[in-house]
Formats: structure tokens, sequence, C-alpha cells
């Protein structure tokens, strides 16, 4: 069957026709896709935990895990992939049963953060618990030249302990970091306008849930400018919505987009997900 690369109905994704990622030589136009829409949907997929891993790691190393994350979280036997799931075993959530609830790019407080992510949806709520995503090459685009010249060469850090600390104030399913993971929280700088490596294009490299200043400003006015940029980037027109059905794949390309999981009713409905987590470049 031959494979078919057409744009979403609603939002800039991208969705993939014919393909089946256990397939090598599909490989190559799903990559190209990836590059064309920064986010890429492939509909029923039938992938056992080898056959992620390995599609995954065509597109280079996979990631270790996040400083939340602790090896209750991590499918048994699989390392290499995270369950985002609200299943329980003994009373104990197996998974991350409220992972990503935040708009972010994944592990941007990282030097060398994630490429990409892929997801594979195994149990998925009727209502409820979609991702949305933004496009940040889009948001670059269409910044006034007055506030790209004001952001030019500059950077900002970025840091997993803002949403950290917000999410354990507000009670998270998560388990507490440990004194020494908590240590290990520091600030990471990365250029505010990065090219992507692949496209050549600009991106906006700020999120809402990891970044917290910008270099050589005051607090103040670093805090209205980065509300502006966020505000600028999730505007309406720059979104995706993700509606999960099982056997769906979604892939995104974390140096152009950023993303959000949503609630949905946990008590009612079973969400089970696999996550791979790609090794990024340092951004530049
Ligand atoms: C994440 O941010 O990795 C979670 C995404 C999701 O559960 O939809």
């Amino acid at each position: 069957m031959s494979i078919e690369v057409r744009a979403s109905a609603d939002g800039f994704a991208g969705e993939v026709l014919g393909a089946d990622l256990a397939r090598d030589a599909d490989f190559p136009p799903v990559h190209g896709a990836l590059i064309e829409f920064g986010v890429i949907v492939v509909r029923d997929q039938r992938l056992s935990p080898e056959t992620q891993i390995a599609f995954s790691r065509r597109f280079g190393p996979l990631m270790g895990r996040r400083p939340s994350a602790s090896d209750n979280v991590l499918l048994t036997g699989f390392p290499e992939i995270t369950l985002l799931s609200n299943r329980r075993e003994n009373g104990v959530y197996i998974g991350n049963a409220d992972a990503g609830r935040y708009w972010h790019s994944d592990m941007s407080f990282e030097e060398e953060p994630n490429l990409g992510t892929v997801v594979y949806a195994l149990e998925v709520p009727p209502v409820g618990g979609d991702t949305v995503f933004a496009d940040l090459e889009a948001a670059y685009e269409t910044l006034s030249e007055a506030t790209k010249q004001r952001i030019a060469g500059k950077r900002a850090a970025h840091t997993f302990a803002k949403h950290y600390h917000e999410i354990m104030a507000k009670g998270s399913t998560r388990p507490p970091l440990s004194a020494a993971q908590l240590a290990g929280l520091k600030e990471t700088w990365h250029p505010i306008v990065r090219t992507h490596p692949e496209s050549g294009r600009k991106v906006l490299f700020v999120n809402p849930g990891h970044t917290v200043r910008v270099e050589g400003m005051t607090e103040p006015d670093s805090q209205t400018l980065l509300e502006s940029l966020f505000a600028h980037s999730l505007r309406s027109e720059r979104l995706y919505r993700h509606e999960w059905r099982v056997g769906d794949v979604v892939i995104w390309d974390n140096r152009r987009v950023m993303h959000r999981a949503e609630t949905y009713d946990m008590d009612r409905y079973t969400r089970h997900l696999h996550r791979t987590s790609i090794h990024g470049d340092r951004p530049y």
C-alpha cells in the first residue's frame, strides 16, 4: 500500500495514511512528514514495545528518564517506555496519571532537550484526555518585526522546578522527588529563537511550563515579555487538538511544537499510552 500524507482537517498536523511503523521501508516518508508538519498522526497501528522502541530509535538515541519519573512509571522490562496511564495495581497508579497537563516542550530544561516524542494509544477515554499542540514555527513567523528584533540573539532560562513546585502545591499523582533530585533541578539557558536543525527554519523556543526568565532583563520586564510570547503562541489558529483513538500513534517534534494533555474523568475512564522520547541536540 502506498503512503499518503495529508494535512489534518483542523490545525496544522499531518496525517500519514497507509504506513505500518513496524516496516523499516515506511520510516523515510514518516520522518519527512514529521519535519514538514511538526506533529503527525498515524492511525490503526499495532505496536509491541519492541517495535515502538525500534521505530523510535530510527530518529536517534532514546532519552533517559525525566527527573520527575520513578521506576514505577516505566513499562516492566522496557525502561525506554514511560507509561502515561491511570490504571492501578493494588490501589497504586502504574503510570504517570496526570503527566503533561501544562504547556511545555518535552525536557526543554535539559542541555540537549528531547528531539521528539512517540506516543501509542492502547486505551483511551470516550471524552476528554485530548492532547493539544501549538506550532512555534508559525508563532515565530507571525511575530512583529519589532518583537523579532527585541528577542534576536537573546537567551531564556528553562527549569523543571517551575512546573514541579506548581503541581506539588496543587496535589499531583506523581511521587515527590528525592532531596538529591530536587538539588539537581538547575536552570538551563537556550536561545529564545532556535533554528530547526533539519528544516533550517526559525522557531520560538519558549514555553509556559519551563521557561522562567530572559537574560539581561529585569524580572518584571522579563515576565511581561514571556507572557506576551506565550499568549502569541497560543492563538487558536496555531493549535492542533488530537482526540485519541485506540491504535493511534502521534509523533511530535519538540524542536518545533509545545503541547498540553487535557484532563478527563479519571474515576470513570482509563487512558493508557506508551511513550518513547528521543534525545535531541543542543538548541542553536
Ligand atoms: C506528555 O506531556 O508527555 C503527556 C502527553 C499526553 O499524555 O497526552
